[in-house]
């Protein structure tokens, strides 16, 4: 009994996982808490982009070979597009 119970805690525990989509906590140490910073000195600020300049760049780092992108591409590579631009509709402008 215990056993079983254990299991659907785990169960309902990935679900929610995955349902959440992109987790923002992670962006957030490089981009700034309200995406008000140029991450690592260099990105541009993602509070001026707009929803669909985010959608699109977020897509494009997946498959981008850019060194100076490669940063990025670790970020977004594991989301699928379909996240990637409901995110983009949570941020930006
Ligand atoms: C380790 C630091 C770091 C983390 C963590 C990080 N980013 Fe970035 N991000 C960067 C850098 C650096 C760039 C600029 C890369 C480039 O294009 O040269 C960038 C670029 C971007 C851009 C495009 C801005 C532009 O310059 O065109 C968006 C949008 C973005 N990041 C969103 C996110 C999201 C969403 C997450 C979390 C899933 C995230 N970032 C996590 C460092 C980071």
């Amino acid at each position: 009994m215990k056993k079983i119970v254990l299991t659907s805690i785990i169960a309902l525990a990935t679900s929610t996982a995955l349902m959440a989509g992109v987790n923002p906590s992670v962006c957030k140490g490089c981009h700034g808490h309200a995406w008000e910073k140029k991450a690592l000195g260099r990105s541009d600020i993602v509070a001026n982009m707009t929803h669909k300049e985010i959608a699109r760049a977020l897509i494009a780092y997946k498959t981008t070979t850019e060194a100076d992108e490669m940063v990025m591409k670790t970020q977004v590579s594991r989301y699928s597009d379909a996240d990637l631009k409901a995110f983009a509709q949570t941020i930006g402008k």
